[in-house]
């Protein structure tokens, strides 16, 4: 299990210590009880937009980019952002301006990068399955690199490639069968579950994609889970790359230019000390730089996490068994990484009020008991209509929302340099029955 995050909810709540790096890293300071992004009050978005809304910091977005992009400086490298993290357009904005990739995983999220001026052979296609009309859409729109997790999926992307008579990059991705310490739902580069091609059977494949006409092996990736804290197991999962690619080249295929070492780098929720990207370069480098390969890396949560956090307002507090309830307007349709995973994602006001603490849970209007934002959370007592800010909502926050209990889904608003945008407006009753008869 990753430390703290996503164990169990956790009872208690973070240290003034931990509190003061969860701001640091969201780019958040207090000026005289306010919090305040980029010279921009919460307080303000929340009096305009209304609540619950995700609210995100390009500069921190920037600040961690180049963060990972001086990291890996010293070996040629790519940095695609993986859409899936936070897909709104007005982010993947600031990732097209700083030069950054896109790794997809669906036609939506082709169409997105494209949207936002990616350029299309910045463009990575991941995933587990792809439909043929969505291999056919990314071959016409040019799509850089394609992935691949099987041999239906390369048959289905050779077939696109002839019809369109373009020649296609293609990685594939490998199961390196190492177990990371994270949350079983997102630990995904173990044997025995459906990513990546286990590696025995990546050498026919290869054979395959390097007799095509149309095909250009190129990438050998690999994505071991997300919110990965310690460097370890990207070694490993480096050495079997690299042992991969020689036992391959013995086979006389010597097409492979890059390796794609994957997303996953864990961020601080609560008292995580995060994988800095300067000490996974610090372990894996050495290797990858020997092997003269372009280094691709694929995160999200690292990028886009601490940059987002979600505004919401207290509706109500209630006192029930024994508990005390918190009550807001942002539910599990908005955040459901507390109740999917027990996600610890820090709350705190708006406005300090400077009352005292009390243990609450804070919860959401939907009708579900695991719908929480937090369990057994010391805060300060809180009034009705006073805003709540949930930290760490950059990446897996809205994109993972839902319309259910037919709530309309939050509003999106992009701080940059000292002004803020409506990047999404909030749902509308109308989004919600659009498309029914
Ligand atoms: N590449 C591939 C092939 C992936 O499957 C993923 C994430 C990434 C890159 C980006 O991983 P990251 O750098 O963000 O860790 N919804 C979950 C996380 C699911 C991650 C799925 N794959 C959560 O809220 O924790």
């Amino acid at each position: 299990m990753g430390q703290g995050v996503l164990s169990p909810a956790a009872p208690v709540g973070a240290t003034a210590e931990e509190r003061a790096a969860l701001l640091e890293d969201a780019g958040l300071v207090r000026h005289g009880g306010a919090l305040v992004l980029d010279g921009i009050p919460l307080a303000e978005i929340a009096a305009t937009v209304g609540t619950p809304t995700y609210v995100y910091s390009a500069a921190v977005i920037r600040r961690r980019y180049a963060e990972l992009d001086a990291a890996l400086a010293p070996v040629p490298h790519r940095i695609a952002f993986a859409v899936k993290a936070n897909s709104s357009r007005a982010v993947l904005r600031v990732f097209r301006d700083l030069g950054a990739g896109a790794d997809i995983v669906s036609g939506g999220e082709m169409r997105r990068a494209l949207m936002a001026g990616f350029p299309a052979d910045r463009i990575v296609f991941s995933g587990v399955g792809k439909t043929d009309a969505e291999l056919d859409d990314a071959v016409a729109a040019g799509v850089g690199h394609v992935h691949l997790e099987s041999t239906t999926e390369l048959d289905s992307l050779a077939a696109a490639a002839a019809r369109h008579r373009r020649t296609v990059r293609v990685g594939i991705r490998v199961n390196p069968d190492i177990t990371a310490d994270t949350h079983p739902y997102i630990s995904t580069g173990q044997g025995g579950i459906k990513f990546g091609v286990p590696f025995d059977q990546v050498l026919p494949l290869a054979r395959e994609v390097a007799q095509n006409e149309w095909l250009e092996l190129d990438t050998i990736a690999m994505h071991l889970g997300s919110q990965l804290l310690q460097s370890a197991p990207y070694q490993k999962g480096v050495a079997r790359l690299l042992d991969l690619v020689a036992e391959l080249e013995r086979a006389g295929i010597d097409s492979v230019t890059a390796l794609d070492i994957g997303g996953g780098l864990g961020i601080r929720y609560r008292s995580e000390t995060p994988l800095a990207p300067a000490d996974l370069a610090r372990v894996v480098l050495p290797q990858l730089a020997a092997s003269g390969k372009t280094v691709v890396m694929e995160p999200g949560r690292y990028l886009a996490g601490p940059a987002g956090v979600l505004l919401t307002t207290v509706l109500a507090r209630k006192h029930s068994g024994g508990k005390e309830f918190v009550i807001v307007d942002a539910g599990m349709n908005d955040l459901v990484r507390p109740s999917h995973y027990q996600a610890y994602h820090d709350i705190v006001e708006v406005e300090e009020s400077g009352r005292p603490q009390h243990t609450v849970d804070v919860v959401g209007p939907v009708c579900e008991t695991g719908d929480f934002l937090a369990l057994d959370r010391p805060l300060p007592v809180v009034e009705g209509g006073e805003h709540l800010a949930v930290l760490g909502a950059g990446a897996y926050g809205f994109v993972m929302s839902s319309n259910y209990n037919s709530r309309p889904r939050a509003a999106e608003v992009m701080v940059d340099g000292g002004s803020y945008t409506i990047a999404r407006r909030r749902e509308t009753f109308d989004d919600l029955i659009r498309g029914e008869e």
